[in-house]
């Protein structure tokens, strides 16, 4: 009996846990498979519970959690801090831990270590490296210390400064060439996954019909077998003009902001907290405002 099929046993609360099989199961079947960023116990939950089939804890969140203006400063110990926090919430979904810049770029050991942590500290059940076959030997490693890798090709926001920007990648012959030989060659060192950003829907779509294993576009267009976006993008908590490719859901920033100002309202004009929000004393004790002495009655 399999872990999976264990748990499907439990309480009928328990629901069953997606894994990377099951993902795999849905490009063979082509249904689409949905991802969404995730960083702290709060969000992670509601997209747990909304049913996505994978959760990434991204480097993104250098930007969008901690107010950096790249996600080059985001270091591992922050990272394992938000993995965890993800983890603690998530019943269903596959956690998937972004390496940040710098954790795998010095050398293979120093990539596998660090994956280590994500799996061992902070529960990750697998990591995202971006690059492509540059990163062979490393998603060989990783595989073989059985660390399912997702590899990450096109607009690959660690390079910002190599590309000059965030600009939308494989828009000529050599470039399309190059992401193919790279996705291939992921796929054969062991990745499980692809997320392709910031494509031309065609080549995302190449890409897509020629691997094995599932692609998830970010600005690659619909023909990905799955979909991920960054979880502040979709409710517009980012305070910065949305990318082409993203589609808001809702308006959290409207909702904060009407919340947060109506609180302010009632505490400066005494509405808030009322005497149904505050404590009382027992019955037989008596505090008075003009300095008497406080009573116990008998
Ligand atoms: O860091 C991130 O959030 C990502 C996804 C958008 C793919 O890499």
């Amino acid at each position: 009996m399999s872990i999976t099929q264990f748990r499907s046993d439990g309480p009928a609360s328990a629901p069953v846990p997606v894994t990377f099989q099951t993902i795999q199961e849905k490009k063979q079947a082509s249904r689409p498979i949905s991802a969404l960023t995730a960083y702290d116990y709060a969000t992670a939950r509601l997209v747990d519970e909304a049913g996505i089939d994978l959760i990434l804890v991204g480097d993104s969140l250098a930007q969008v959690v901690l107010g950096y203006d790249n996600t080059l400063p985001v270091t591992v110990d922050e990272m394992l801090h938000h993995t965890r926090a993800v983890r603690r919430a998530v019943r269903r979904a596959i956690v998937a831990a972004d390496m940040p810049w710098g954790s795998y770029h010095v050398s293979v050991e120093d990539g596998v270590k660090n994956a280590v942590r994500f799996v061992k500290e902070a529960g990750a059940q697998a990591v995202k490296i971006e690059g492509g076959a540059n990163r062979a030997e490393l998603v060989e490693r990783l595989t073989s210390a059985e660390i399912p890798v997702i590899g990450h090709l096109g607009l690959t926001p660690q390079s910002v400064h190599r590309m000059g920007g965030y600009k939308v990648q494989g828009r000529t012959a050599a470039a399309i060439n190059e992401l193919l030989h790279d996705a291939h060659t992921l796929e054969s060192a062991g990745a499980v996954l692809l997320v392709l950003e910031g494509v031309p829907r065609e080549v995302a779509a190449r890409i897509t019909s020629e691997v094995g294993i599932p692609t998830i576009g970010i600005g690659a267009g619909p023909e990905c077998d799955g979909q991920i976006l960054v979880f502040h993008d979709l409710v517009n908590l980012t305070f910065t003009q949305p990318a082409k490719f993203v589609r808001q859901y809702g308006d959290a920033a409207a909702l904060f902001r009407n919340a947060i100002e109506g609180y302010r309202r009632d505490v400066e004009t005494r509405a808030f907290p009322a005497d149904g929000e505050s404590y009382h004393l027992p019955k037989d004790v008596a505090v008075s405002l003009n300095g008497s002495a406080v009573r116990q009655k008998a």
